[in-house]
């Protein structure tokens, strides 16, 4: 297995006229190709922020991203379009567009594709049958369920058929039984598409049900880094103790009285 996407040395400091707020201090990070990877944090730790320098929504005062090689920060605007088609991203609030349906929404994503019509409608139909959504093709998003309606950003999210998939908190929204189907989803496309994908998330069960190695991210720095399992049995920095603890704490054997 090879390095795919690799971050190095990422900063990233906010400054308005009032305040200046250094959020990303330095990130290293290196994921292989079809693997998922987790990263936690608490809320304000910085992990947005992050997924938003690796697609350059934000633009990272220093240090670098590379995409199966591809230097993403040195791109110029055209070339970073088109790349950009490449990294898919879904959100805890799914980001649809209400008055476009499923179809038109995952439509969208295809605009500057490049494909003929017919080529975009058989796409369409493809990410659909992916999500099991074929009979909701038509349906308005203010007409999906929760699930049902990240199925969609997920459809979205790959109809470019990118390497890289972003998920920012893409199931801190759901029901427990929603977000374990939308996980099974995941699996199954990482599986079948050999999708590399950044799993943001702070719900703990998330990473351990998907991801082999993981960081903890703490103000803006990544503080612990390695494999699940072993971070779950012996966690070393404050915030990895304080997610187990809360983590073995709900799962403790004893009943409230
Ligand atoms: N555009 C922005 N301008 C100023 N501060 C921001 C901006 N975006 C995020 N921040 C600040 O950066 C910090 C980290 O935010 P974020 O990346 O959203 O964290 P997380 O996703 O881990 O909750 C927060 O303190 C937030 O207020
Ligand atoms: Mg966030």
């Amino acid at each position: 297995m090879s390095d795919f996407l690799v971050v190095k040395n990422l900063h990233k400091t906010f400054r308005s006229r009032k305040q200046t707020v250094e959020v990303l201090k330095g990130i290293d990070l290196s994921i292989e190709k079809g693997e998922i990877f987790g990263v936690v944090g608490y809320s304000g730790a910085g992990k947005s922020t992050l997924v938003r320098c690796i697609n350059r929504l934000e633009e990272p005062d220093e240090g670098s991203v590379l995409i199966g090689g591809v230097d993403v920060t040195a791109l110029k605007k055209s070339e970073l379009n088109r790349q950009r088609r490449k990294i898919g991203m879904i959100f805890q609030q799914f980001n649809l567009f209400d008055s476009m349906t499923a179809r038109q929404n995952i439509a969208y994503s295809l605009k500057n594709s490049g494909m003929t019509e017919k080529e975009k409608e058989e796409r369409i139909s493809e990410m659909l049958e992916l999500v099991s959504l074929t009979d909701k093709r038509d349906a308005y998003p203010g007409e999906l369920s929760g699930g049902q309606k990240q199925r969609v950003g997920i459809a979205r999210a790959l109809a470019n058929r990118p390497d890289v998939l972003l998920s920012d908190e893409a199931t801190s929204a759901l029901d427990p039984q929603t977000t374990l189907s939308v996980l099974d989803l995941l699996l199954q496309i990482n599986k079948k598409l050999g999708l590399t994908i950044l799993m943001i998330t702070h719900e703990l069960e998330v990473v351990k049900y998907t991801c082999r190695r993981m960081a903890v991210m703490e103000q803006g720095r990544f503080v612990e880094q390695g494999l699940v399992s072993d971070i779950f049995r012996n966690p070393v920095c404050d915030t990895a103790k304080g997610f187990i603890e809360v983590y073995n704490r709900f799962r403790s054997d004893t009943f409230s009285e």
